[in-house]
């Protein structure tokens, strides 16, 4: 299903986003804020990659689109269980500097969160960025995440080693967040 928040659309990726996607994928700015990293990836290995990609029931991803911009990003979900009722999150990304610090990825993770938590009934959702990735600590701050834990020195960049923040939000931190703000008010 397709889900819409108050800006933006969370479809599913088509072919013509594959350009955008190894765009981020390949960017070094990127590979520097997020906690994973990759070889560079060719658009062979992207087409073999797509070919074989299917959402599937451990694993969500969207292309963020917004009607003023079109495709924007990603978000996604990932490491579902089913059992537990968690999830992780995945691939945050806002594709330009002009179009970060809008709102964009706040919105996109309230809609993912409003779905993960009222249709596919999971109870939390697990995130995690690195100490100095300040537009992704305050932006799942803003959608109820908390902080857990902290795993010292977890990541290598930039040739020296950095702390992983461990977040965490439940479906309570999340129906606090609408409480206070009304963030879904103009929707009922
Ligand atoms: C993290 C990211 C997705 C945020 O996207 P975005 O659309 O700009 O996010 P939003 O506009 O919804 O919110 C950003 C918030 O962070 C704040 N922020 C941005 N840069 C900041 C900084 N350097 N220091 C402190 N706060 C900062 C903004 O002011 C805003 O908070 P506010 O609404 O209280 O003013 C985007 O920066 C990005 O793509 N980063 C690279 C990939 C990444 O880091 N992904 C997350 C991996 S864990």
């Amino acid at each position: 299903m397709i889900l819409y928040g108050k800006v933006v659309k969370l479809r599913p990726i088509e072919q013509e986003d594959l350009e955008m996607l190894r765009e981020l994928a390949n960017d070094p700015w990127y590979e520097k804020m997020i906690v994973g990293w990759s070889f560079p990836i060719s658009q062979k290995d992207q087409e073999e990659w797509y070919k074989e990609y299917k959402c599937n029931d451990k694993m969500i991803r969207y292309i963020i689109e917004t009607e003023e911009d079109g495709a924007v990003g990603m978000i996604g979900l990932r490491d579902i269980d089913w059992k537990n009722g968690s999830a992780s999150g995945g691939g945050m990304r806002i594709a330009r500097k002009g179009l970060r610090t809008k709102g964009i990825a706040t919105d996109a993770w309230m809609t993912q969160l409003k779905y993960a938590f009222n249709e596919l009934r999971l109870n939390r959702v697990n995130g995690s960025a690195i100490d100095y990735n300040k537009a992704s600590l305050r932006v799942t701050e803003k959608v109820g995440f908390k902080v857990e834990g902290v795993q010292r020195q977890a990541i290598f960049k930039n040739g020296t080693y950095h702390d992983v923040i461990l977040l965490g939000v439940l479906k309570e931190d999340y129906e606090e967040v609408i409480a206070k703000t009304g963030y879904w008010d103009e929707d009922k």
